[in-house]
Formats: C-alpha cells, structure tokens, sequence
C-alpha cells in the first residue's frame, strides 16, 4: 500500500517544483494535454507535467511501445487518465485515486480488456430460475461479527491475474469454489480458471443468448452450473493459466472438487424512500457459506489505488455492472485519510494482481447499494469428498 501511494504523492510534490516551468514538448500535438490543469473542489493543481509521470510510469511497469506515435499516443491516453482520477478523486472522496497499472489504457480498451462479466445484462433476470439462498433468521443476523474476513481463517488463495482476458466471471467462480471447499474439507486448493475459459459455454437459464464464453465473458451463475454437469473443477496446478481460450483439456478423473449446488442471495431490500438499506442478508450468507461470487459495475476501479471506494449510485450504476469479483469480508469503520471518512465497507478479491489497489484488493462502501455491488450475488457449496 505504501508504495502505491508513493506514486500518486511523488507527481504532487513535483507540479509545486516544477509546475509552472514551460512543458518539454517531446511529442507533437499533445501540448494542450500536457498543459491540462484540473481542479479539485476551486483548489488548482498546476500542470502536473504527465510527461514526467508517464516516463515513470513506463518504467516502473516495463512497458514497451511500438515507437514514438504509439509512444505519444499512449502519454495522450495517460494525461487524460489523470484528469479523470482526479475527477473519480473529487466525485469519490474517501478512497485514493491515481495512477494505476492500466493508466496508459482508454476506458474502453480497459473494460473490453479486465472485466468480462457478460455485460449490460437486466441484472434482474439472474435470480429467476435460480435456487434462492435461505432467508438468515433473526438469531442468525444478531450474532453477525461486527467485521469478517474470510483471509484470516485461510479461506482464500492469493491474489491472481487474469492478464488481458476478459476471465474475471471465472476468478470470481474459482474464488467461490476454493471457499466453499474450504469450508468442507478444511483445505485451501488453488483451482483451475483456465478449465473454465476452455471448457464452459453453458448459457444462462432465463436468458439464453448470454452464454459463457471465455476471454469474452461469462457469468458466475453459469459456471457453476457447468460445474456441477461436468463433473469437477481441477487444481491450478494441473490445468494451469494461460490467459487464452483453447481447447478443453478437462479430464474428470483429475477434478479435485465436486460442485454439488449453488444459491443467489437476493439483493439488500430498500425500504420506501430508500432510506433504509439492510444488508444483513449478504453478510449472513458471507459467514454462513463462504467467500460469495459477486458483480459490480468497475466505473471506479481503473483509477483505484486505496481506501473505501463509495461514489454515488447515479456515477456507478447497477445497470452497468460489468465485472465478477470475490467478497471475502467486510469491516465496520474504515478510515480514510484524505476526508472525514469512517465508512462501513466490503472486502473484495479482485483478479488484476497485487499491484492494483490495496495489494489486489478493492474496499467499496456497504450500508447502500454502490456500483450495484448487492446486485449480483451468489454461493456455492461443494461435495464432501
Ligand atoms: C495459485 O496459482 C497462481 C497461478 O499459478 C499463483 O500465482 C498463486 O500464487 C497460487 N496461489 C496459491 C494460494 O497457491
Ligand atoms: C448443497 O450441497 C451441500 C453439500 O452437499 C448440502 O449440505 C446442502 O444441503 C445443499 N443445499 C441445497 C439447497 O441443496
């Protein structure tokens, strides 16, 4: 965490030295980019010389272009990123917003390239046809922990990279599954995305266009059902990640978990008015079953660095849920340091590595529905074996 922060404070420190010197002007056509001044809240911040933090950017990731256009046409893309974490900073103010690993990318390139839950979907019709979790009873919801984390009973495996594979629904069903296996047997086993990518084109019960279909998306919900028809889910370990869809090599006798069925928890209720917001359900179903496979919509997370992510329904709609992730756990108060923030808030496993946000992790605000976050919600349950 500390280092990633490093590389949004460094630039600040840099524009008050250096802000108001000319721009070099590497690359034609990108002046006006360059000299791109964005406020916060009527405060200033000078030209924050992208140029600068995109060289330190590019060393700090490796990347390679494929010359000087491409060169600039990347530091065009950078610039502009930072303009919009700085809005995303301005609009989401107890998390931090900065550079990230995918600032050289448009937000289009980004979400065809690191989601990949089958998008733009009524996220209404995942419940029909799909068994319904069992309601928590009022003894159930009184003696919920005040905070959970699956991490520290050893439930989850490390943070993993789905690469530039639109796999992140299969992540997200691995997650679920190591878990949910977990919690049966008592060990944690790294599972196999990559059968999935391969192997799974099981479409949806109420919608049968939307279909699992490797690096191109798919849903939770419909992994699971591919799961319990083909007959197991293999280690990492003997069905390893390429990040490319090819051609199924499942083999049965090597699965090593058996799904046996799954349940969708219903999203939070809003009272009349929306005033009151329970989410007591979705924490009850955490504890009771394990690490939940969950959708969200990602507007807010190509420029996430840390903190507790809570932008406004209207700026992160449920509608446009996009991406699969894992919620491990949730907290009662986290801090951020940046404005007056003690927010309740979820832990979520993210596939986009350990350089991304909070070493892989992701905190959204929980008390309200954000980025549709109680939208998309499911638990799975294995076999004994
Ligand atoms: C699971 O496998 C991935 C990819 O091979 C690896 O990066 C990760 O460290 C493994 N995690 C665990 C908990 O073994
Ligand atoms: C799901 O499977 C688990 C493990 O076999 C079992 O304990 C549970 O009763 C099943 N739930 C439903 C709703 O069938």
């Amino acid at each position: 965490m500390a280092a990633a922060r490093l590389v949004v404070l460094l630039p600040l420190v840099a524009v008050v030295v250096v802000g108001h010197v000319t721009p070099s002007r590497g690359a034609s056509g990108v002046d006006g980019v360059i000299r791109q001044v964005t406020t916060d809240g009527g405060r200033r911040w000078p030209g924050l010389l992208p140029e600068a933090q995109f060289a330190a950017f590019v060393r700090r990731h490796g990347r390679e272009y494929s010359g000087p256009e491409e060169y600039a046409r990347r530091l065009r893309v950078f610039a502009a990123n930072l303009a919009r974490a700085a809005a995303h900073q301005a609009l989401d103010p107890t998390a931090r917003h900065g550079v990230t690993p995918f600032s050289d990318l448009t937000r289009e390139e980004f979400e065809a390239r690191f989601t990949g839950l089958s998008a733009a979907r009524d996220v209404r019709l995942l419940a029909r046809g799909m068994p319904a979790a069992p309601p928590a009873t009022e003894e159930e919801v009184a003696g919920l922990p005040a905070s959970f984390d699956w991490r520290d009973k050893g439930a989850v495996t490390d943070v993993k990279t789905q690469g530039t594979c639109g796999s992140c629904w299969a992540f997200s069903t691995t997650g679920a599954v190591e878990g949910a296996n977990f919690l049966a047997t008592g060990k944690l086993l790294n599972l196999s995305e990559q059968q999935l990518v391969d192997c799974d084109h099981t479409c949806d019960a109420a919608k049968k266009t939307e279909c699992d279909n490797g690096c191109a998306g798919g849903l939770m919900t419909n992994a699971y059902s591919y799961l319990m028809n083909s007959g197991g889910l293999m280690e990492q370990s003997a069905y390893p990640y390429t990040g490319a869809q090819g051609p199924c090599r499942f083999d049965a006798n090597k699965a090593a978990v058996r799904v046996a069925n799954f349940t969708v928890v219903p999203a939070a209720p809003r009272s009349a008015g929306g005033r009151r917001y329970d989410d007591a359900q979705i924490r009850a179903a955490l504890v009771r079953s394990g690490p939940l496979a969950i959708g969200l919509n990602a507007a807010f997370m190509q420029t996430y660095v840390g903190g507790v992510s809570c932008p406004l329904q209207v700026l992160c709609p449920r509608a446009l849920v996009n991406h699969g992730v894992l919620l491990v756990g949730y907290g009662e108060r986290g801090f951020s340091a940046l404005r007056l923030g003690y927010r309740p808030y979820w832990i979520i496993k993210n596939s986009w590595g350990k350089a991304w946000g909070e070493q892989g992790y992701y905190r959204l605000c929980r008390g309200r529905s954000v980025c549709g976050v109680d939208s998309m919600v499911s638990a799975v349950a294995v076999a004994p074996p």
